[in-house]
């Protein structure tokens, strides 16, 4: 036993019982009131009827019959002059039933009294009824009742009660233990569960379906195992790609290093090796800093400082940038972008965007080819769109849900030629999903690729 469901049952049953307990008493001392009440009015009213009878004809043969019909009943009757002669008994006047008959008899009421009710600690109850004849008070008729037969029977009904009432208390622990089972096995359930979590193993599964709070609780675990499932094995799978990929570069650095430490080899070549291990190099720290972006980007210290924003002049900021690398490779660089339109974006990680999506534009075009860049307003959302397009090797349609994926490449090789390392559009994707936008892309293998990204204007 647990010890919530020990605290839930004990709680339970200490609160059924005292109802209970509560109910029992209030159920006992009615029926007891009334069963002593129903002794008493049955007495009283078996003296009325004698003392009708009596009225009737008060003679010696009636007096005898009435007393010898009450000697065969658990009731005893003493008729009595005004005067206190005894006229008739139905048993021996005991020093008991004497001190019951001294009360004062000049004021009983017509209907007779009670003239004993203390059950518990009397030998007798007692009622006594007058006789009038004539409208003359002629006698009484005293009625008693030995105490020991109700007390008889309330003892059987006092024992009633007990059984009655053990059968409860039995009934109220199997239902406490059940009920208190029932509810705490799901938490227990979902306790054992967040343990394992807690330990590292993901793999729970909480079989609770309910649509209820517990319910939803269990949900919640399920989602979060599942969740946590799924990051550890994407920590691995990034884990396994950067090492991978810091891998191939160092082995560059490392191999032409050793080339270019060796002797007799002549100035041309030896600049060669180092060229490349510089290139290397220069990959290595591209990487690194674009890991160290995601990373940033996932521990959510990565804040986005949203301003107003001029597109058009950001722009022209941009390409200004990018021109000597444009230059390079001859690539003509068409901008589109109608003035007033502002978006609301973090200037610098936007730049960061914007140059990812124009540096794959050039790397995967040829040279001499054109790449356009549009700047609009959708009239139908009423949302602002960029656009970069370009001519250049396109993209396979089975590949394009996967390039937003980190060191996700279409053709390892070719992008390792130009640098690539695979993190750029993963970039891309998380700030402007930060910005609260979305990315597009639309390509024709062999033909050209057009990203566009969609935010919201100032
Ligand atoms: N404009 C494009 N045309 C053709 N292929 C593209 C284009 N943009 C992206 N790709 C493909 O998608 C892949 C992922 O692009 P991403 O920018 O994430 O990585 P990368 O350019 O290889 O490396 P990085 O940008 O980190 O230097 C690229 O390797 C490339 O194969
Ligand atoms: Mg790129």
């Amino acid at each position: 036993m647990n010890k919530i469901s020990y605290k839930l049952g004990l709680l339970f049953f200490s609160f059924i019982i005292l109802v209970e307990v509560i109910l029992f008493y209030f159920l006992y001392s009615g029926l007891l009131d009334s069963r002593i009440e129903e002794e008493l009015a049955a007495l009283r009213a078996r003296g009325e009827s004698h003392r009708h009878v009596l009225e009737q004809s008060l003679d010696d043969m009636t007096i005898e019959h009435v007393a010898l019909m009450e000697s065969e009943t658990d009731t005893d009757v003493v008729i009595m002059t005004h005067e206190g002669e005894v006229l008739a008994k139905s048993t021996e006047l005991t020093p008991a039933i004497q001190s019951l008959m001294q009360t004062e008899r000049g004021h009983v009421p017509f209907e007779g009294m009670i003239v004993e009710s203390r059950w518990e600690t009397q030998s007798y109850i007692a009622s006594v009824s007058p006789i009038i004849i004539n409208e003359q008070l002629v006698g009484h008729v005293y009625m008693f009742k030995d105490t020991s037969s109700i007390q008889k029977m309330i003892s059987k009904l006092q024992h009633h009660f007990m059984l009655v009432g053990s059968l409860l208390v039995i009934f109220t622990i199997i239902t406490v233990l059940f009920l208190s089972q029932a509810i705490t096995q799901p938490l227990i359930r979902m306790k054992k569960a967040t343990e394992r979590l807690s330990k590292g193993d993901f793999s729970v599964s909480i079989n609770h379906t309910s649509k209820d709070e517990l319910g939803e609780l269990a949900n919640s675990i399920q989602t979060l195992a599942n969740d946590l499932n799924h990051l550890k094995k994407e920590r691995n799978e990034f884990l396994a790609s950067i090492s991978h990929e810091l891998r191939t570069p160092l082995t560059y650095v490392k191999g032409y290093a050793d080339i270019a430490r060796r002797k007799g080899i002549s100035e041309e070549e030896r600049n060669k090796y180092l060229h490349i291990i510089y290139e290397e190099s220069e990959h290595l720290s591209s990487l690194v800093k674009d890991l160290f972006e995601l990373a940033k980007i996932d521990q959510h210290s990565f804040v986005i400082k949203k301003e107003k924003v001029s597109m058009c002049e950001f722009i022209k900021n941009l390409t200004q940038k990018i021109e000597p690398a444009l230059h390079k490779k001859k690539i003509n660089l068409i901008v589109t972008c109608p003035t007033g339109i502002y978006a609301n974006l973090d200037r610098s990680r936007f730049e960061q965007v914007m140059i990812n999506l124009l540096d794959n534009a050039l790397k995967y075009s040829s040279s001499e080819s054109t790449v356009t860049l549009k700047v609009k307003v959708n009239d139908v959302t009423n949302k602002l769109t960029i656009s970069v397009e370009d001519e250049g090797i396109g993209i396979p349609e089975s590949e394009i849900p996967l390039i937003f994926n980190r060191f996700h490449r279409v053709e390892k090789s070719r992008s390792r030629e130009s640098g690539g390392t695979g993190l750029g559009l993963s970039i891309v994707k998380e700030i402007v999903e930060a910005h609260g936008g979305k990315v597009f892309v639309d390509s024709q293998y062999g033909k050209g690729t057009v990203i566009t990204i969609e935010i919201d204007q100032f």
